[in-house]
């Protein structure tokens, strides 16, 4: 009954609004930091194969249970990224609730942010925009991460990135990620005061320029290897055959045959 009432009158029976928002909001905070921290782990992880394709495929069989199985099994990294995908659904849909989603809304915004030319503002529109794009290209990432979990390596990774023409896709994803989580993990900071520090003008002074050195950080290391597997795609499509690629694989096959044979 006190719901219903509160339905309607916008506060409880004692007059009290709810604390739901406040609880949203900081669960908001809990999502956006883990997946905050976890792209930042998950960059070095892809980054590997700018150290060697013999280190990436070492890394990815890390993550499948190479060091506590006989035989490393990729479901292992589809459960992990099941779980990432979960936080990051809650995440995205806590965010929408901020977005404005009629023209008035968006017309009061953008009147707000001309008038006032306060930086921060005008970020959190970059992070509506990059947010949207996400919500599409980082669903569509992840459920290719969780149904091929088996085809991540040096060699699946890169035919990806070539073969299957998924880098323009990658560059859009990792635009929108960086920035995203770039500002993302500031507001966090200014929000809920951390590193604030006796000065608070000063202090956001300096989170904003770590800010951009983080965001250019992971820009510059993510097309480095965006590079990197664009250009083994490109050999191994034109007919580099190493221990990784198909083509060896299939033909220890037909060696193996003729020699029974
Ligand atoms: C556990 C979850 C995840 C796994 C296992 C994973 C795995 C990978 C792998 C293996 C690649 C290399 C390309 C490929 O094989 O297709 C990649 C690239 C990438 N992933 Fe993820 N990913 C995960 C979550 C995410 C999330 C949540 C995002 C952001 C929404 C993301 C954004 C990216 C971007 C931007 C790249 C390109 C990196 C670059 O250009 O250097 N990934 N990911």
């Amino acid at each position: 009954m006190s719901d219903l009432l509160e339905g309607f009158l916008g506060t409880s029976v004692e007059g009290k609004k709810s604390r739901v928002p406040a609880k949203l909001d900081y669960i908001q905070s809990a999502t956006g930091l883990f997946l905050g921290l976890f792209m930042w782990g998950h960059m070095f992880f892809v980054a590997t194969i700018l150290i060697s394709k013999d280190f990436m495929y070492t890394i990815t069989k890390m993550f499948e249970g190479s060091l506590f199985l006989k035989e490393p099994q990729p479901w292992i990294v589809s459960a992990i990224v099941f779980f990432v995908f979960v936080v990051f659904f809650v995440h995205a849909m806590l965010g929408m609730r901020k977005l404005p989603i009629t023209f008035r809304q968006y017309q009061a915004y953008k009147t707000h942010t001309c008038m006032m030319k306060h930086g921060d503002t005008s970020m959190w529109l970059t992070q509506a925009y990059t947010g949207f794009i996400m919500f599409f290209f980082g669903s569509a990432h992840l459920i290719m991460m969780m149904f091929q979990a088996d085809k991540i390596g040096p060699y699946g990774s890169s035919m990806r990135m070539w073969d299957d023409f998924m880098w323009p896709f990658y560059l859009i994803l990792l635009f929108a990620v960086e920035l995203h989580g770039g500002i993302g993990l500031y507001r966090l900071c200014v929000k809920w005061g951390w590193f604030e520090g006796k000065d608070a003008k000063e202090s956001r002074k300096k989170l904003k320029q770590a800010k951009w050195a983080i965001t250019a950080f992971f820009l510059a290391l993510g097309l480095l290897t965006l590079g990197a597997y664009i250009k083994i795609g490109y050999d191994y499509s034109h007919g580099l055959v190493d221990k990784y690629s198909k083509p060896l694989a299939q033909v220890e096959v037909t060696y193996d045959v003729k020699v029974r044979a």
